[in-house]
């Protein structure tokens, strides 16, 4: 993909960088160059206030920020993996990531986009590492193959694991994007020993964004927080921000009161499908899995995957590729989890549920669970009170279990 299909990025290392003196103003006037105006910039300041869960006071202090603050280098590297996650980010719409914050930021290097190649695009690379040392930026996007000394994946003579290594020594803050530059993905399955950023390199500031792939509005959020504050976002047990995965997708659904009462879709097509119904019964893994999506949603914020009638397949969650197919069968017990629970408590629990588990319980066990207090055990996993009677309101009816 060539740079001039891509307006807004800055792929071509080799073109005179603009004039970057960091002079007040400067992120405005490129901003205009495309039509932005100030007021769109605030009110997409105000967009990332939202995302990050802050008050909303703190979009003229990311403003501030981004409009004075020095210009960072950033690097992506792309290992083993199907570029899913430059997709998300290059399918954002105005004013968007590439928009703002790449203005914000110099992308000094990204494979997939980059127009130069060879030796001088491996020149730039290296200059970052040496001229920025310890101050850059560091995306790493696919999984690190580490079998037989990483020969699986290769760029410019060096294997995926050495780029890794040292690029991330030398870095301010890495951030793994997508399922497999954090454990793995998909490709771990595979005979390349392919593992996440943390297995392979494990940097000192490292922050995980998962998602299949991971959603753009994320990683924006991200780095305006640490051009603002200086800082990583508050983290969860997996290096991943809270403010995008400490929430259950269950308990932010638009189809929950549909599951409190009872009404699932039984099959593809049918009635409840139609009505948009819950999906529970479909396979939708929304009770076990967290992610901000019902809340940024993807293809400029107008959908989602529960929203476009597809069950969850609780794809920012761990190992989910194993750990939640099939994807299809209805969650097995997942007496554990309840309203307003967080990644925090859930942790592994749940996972380990919905991969150890053989028995498949009734979706009216789940119905009527989610009705009673949760009880919190000592460490910090939730257990759920026995489940009421079957004529509870609620309770699905006999013979749809
Ligand atoms: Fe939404 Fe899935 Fe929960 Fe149903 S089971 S309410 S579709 S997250
Ligand atoms: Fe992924 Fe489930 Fe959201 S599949 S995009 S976490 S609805």
């Amino acid at each position: 993909m060539g740079h001039a299909s891509v307006p807004g990025l800055v792929p071509d290392p080799f073109a005179v960088p603009p004039p970057d003196d960091g002079s007040p103003g400067r992120l405005l006037k490129a901003l205009a160059a495309r039509g932005i105006s100030r007021r769109r910039f605030l009110q997409w300041c105000s967009a990332m206030t939202a995302v990050m869960a802050l008050p909303k006071d703190y979009a003229p202090r990311i403003a501030h920020a981004l409009e004075n603050g020095k210009k960072p280098v950033m690097v992506w590297l792309e290992f083993q993996d199907c570029a899913g996650n430059t997709e998300s980010m290059l399918r954002t719409t105005h004013p968007s990531i590439e928009d703002i914050v790449l203005d914000v930021l110099s992308l000094e290097y990204h494979e997939t986009i980059m127009a130069g190649s060879g030796a001088r695009a491996e020149a730039v690379l290296e200059r970052v590492r040496t001229e920025s040392k310890g101050e850059y930026i560091l995306v790493i996007e696919g999984a690190i193959p580490t079998a037989e000394g990483g020969i699986y994946c290769t760029v410019g003579g060096r294997t995926a694991l050495q780029i890794a290594q040292e690029m991330s020594a030398d870095a301010a803050l890495v951030i793994a994007v997508g399922a497999c530059a954090w454990d793995g993905g998909f490709v771990s399955q595979g005979p390349t020993g392919a593992v996440g950023v943390q297995a392979a390199v494990n940097p000192k500031v490292l922050i995980n964004l998962g998602g299949c792939p991971h959603n753009s509005a994320n990683t924006a959020a991200v780095l305006v927080h640490y051009l603002t504050f200086g800082e990583a976002p508050a983290l969860d047990q997996f290096n991943r921000p809270l403010f995008a995965y400490g929430h259950l997708i269950h308990d932010q659904c638009e189809r929950r009161a549909h599951f409190d009462a009872g009404r699932y879709v039984e099959q593809w097509g049918d009635n409840g499908h139609r009505n948009g119904w819950c999906l529970y019964k479909m396979g939708c893994k929304g009770p076990a899995a967290t992610y901000n999506c019902p809340i940024v949603r993807w293809n400029d914020g107008t959908g989602w995957p529960i929203g476009a009638g597809h069950g969850c397949i609780a794809c920012a969650s761990p190992n989910f590729w194993s750990a939640m197919s099939p994807f299809y069968d209805r969650l097995p017990d997942v007496k554990m989890i309840g309203v307003d629970t967080t990644a925090q408590t859930i942790g592994l629990v749940a996972i380990g549920a919905v991969a150890a588990a053989t028995a498949i319980h009734g979706v009216g066990a789940v119905a009527r669970n989610v009705r009673k207090n949760a009880a919190v055990k000592g460490d910090g996993t939730v257990v759920m009170e026995d489940a009421p009677p079957h004529d509870e309101p609620g309770s699905t009816p006999a013979g749809q279990a």
